[in-house]
């Protein structure tokens, strides 16, 4: 039996525990359990960027440029070094996640010139599928998305992931891309990143990966892997604020081979000789297309600041253990509930949250937000998402959560709600 003095003895021994102080919590009986959607505001973000309106913008205006002009690449530089693994020179922090895949599976397709087919999954993040069919539509290629979104007849005694034994017969030399999420939105499952990129490779096709739900709670390692092309956002676990953003890693191996999909002024050679026709400059400055947002990036500075500080390591450990608690906790509360466990239940298999499938998910789901200030999200059709934050989340916060969880389930009081009437799940 878990316990709560369990919870708290956790608690006792966490080594990440003062960071929490160094965030934004507006009502600490709240269990927030959404970091893996929307992380919280750091304190300092909150000086940085006022500073930055009055002595950066207020003050220097236009000025201000020359100090502010490559920080796209500075802060990329910041990210990959804190939470992707990757020496300097290969990441560059702008746009969005969508922006960036889009740009990064054109490049990909374009280095292969011939080849017709891309694979991803069906149980990848929305985003990324519609983006693909509209580059298959656009080149004339196909598309094969491997068949592996979890059903009720499925949940239980299937993954959403895609295992190099699963990928293996659909590759040959037609493949031009394999694109899959790092962790998978929905079920939380880690792919294996260099068994998958490898096999890719084998076979003369890219890997692009979607790092989302892994940057900033998984120990990723980029450049020890082979990872040839990423994106992710910074707003879930990176705590940089919602629409932040993105970024783009490309490896030094490949940029050289790379060609940028969108010819901006920021990738010119000599960008402001304002001259006639695009030459895309080297390194990842070639795949920057225009000015970045200065206070996004001075958000991502602050907040992946703390994460380099605090170390991916520690951070991945914590949510290690705070996910396997879950664990724990499901299996003594909610199995028992009618609920079933989406993501793997190996900590080495899964990034920081667990996806709790339930035949009335979207009404418990809404009426924990209401009435037991709980704060989980809802993924269609039946998934209740709760993450570990390993800055901002305590054990017993998380343990309280699913407590009240198991509490409000045994009470039936969400079959009383009305169906959902928010945009946002
Ligand atoms: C895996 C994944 N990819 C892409 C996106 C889309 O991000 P953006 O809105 O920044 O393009 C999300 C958003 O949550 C995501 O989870």
């Amino acid at each position: 039996m878990f316990t709560r003095d369990n919870a708290l003895a956790l608690d006792s021994q966490d080594v990440l525990a003062q960071f929490r102080s160094q965030f934004f919590i507006s009502d600490p009986q709240q269990c927030y359990l959404d970091g893996n959607s929307l992380g919280r505001l750091p304190l300092k973000t909150v000086d940085v960027i006022n500073e930055f309106l009055t002595q950066g913008w207020g003050t220097k205006v236009v000025d201000g440029w020359s100090e502010w002009i490559d920080m796209a690449e500075t802060v990329g530089d910041l990210i990959g070094r804190a939470a992707l693994g990757a020496a300097p020179g290969q990441v560059l922090a702008q746009d969005t996640t969508s922006v960036n895949f889009y740009r990064a599976c054109r490049a990909a397709i374009s280095a292969r010139p011939g080849r017709k087919v891309i694979i991803s999954d069906t149980a990848n993040f929305p985003t990324d599928r519609y983006i693909l069919e509209g580059i298959a539509q656009e080149l004339g290629l196909t598309l094969i998305l491997i068949e592996n979104e979890i059903t009720d007849a499925t949940v239980g005694t299937q993954t959403e992931c895609v295992t190099p034994e699963i990928l293996a017969p659909y590759l040959n030399d037609n493949v031009a891309l394999v694109t899959l999420s790092v962790v998978a939105y929905r079920s939380g499952a880690l792919h294996d990143v260099q068994a998958i990129t490898t096999l890719a490779r084998e076979h003369g096709a890219l890997c692009v990966w979607d790092a989302s739900h892994a940057v900033g709670v998984t120990d990723l390692q980029f450049d020890r892997d082979g990872v040839d092309i990423a994106v992710g956002c910074t707003y879930k676990y990176g705590n940089s604020g919602p629409g932040a953003p993105a970024w783009l890693y490309v490896s030094k191996a490949i940029q050289q081979s790379l060609d940028a999909p969108i010819h901006g002024w920021f990738a010119q050679r000599d960008q402001f000789a304002m001259g006639q026709g695009f030459s895309q400059t080297d390194g990842m400055r070639g795949f920057q297309i225009a000015s970045p947002s200065i206070i996004g990036l001075l958000s991502i500075d602050t907040s992946f600041s703390i994460i380099e500080q605090a170390g991916i390591q520690a951070i991945n450990a914590k949510a290690n253990r705070g996910t396997d608690m879950m664990c724990e906790l499901f299996d003594q509360w909610l199995a028992p509930l009618g609920y079933s466990l989406m993501t793997p239940r190996e900590a080495h298999l899964r990034g920081g949250h667990l996806t709790l499938w339930h035949p009335d998910a979207a009404l418990i789901a809404r009426g924990l937000r209401l009435e037991k200030n709980v704060i989980p999200d809802y993924r269609e059709p039946h998934g209740i998402r709760v993450s570990m934050s390993p800055l901002t989340n305590t054990f017993a916060e998380v343990f309280d959560g699913f407590e009240r969880i198991r509490d409000y389930t045994v009470s039936g009081d969400y079959k009383f709600l009305s169906v959902h009437e928010s945009k946002v799940t």
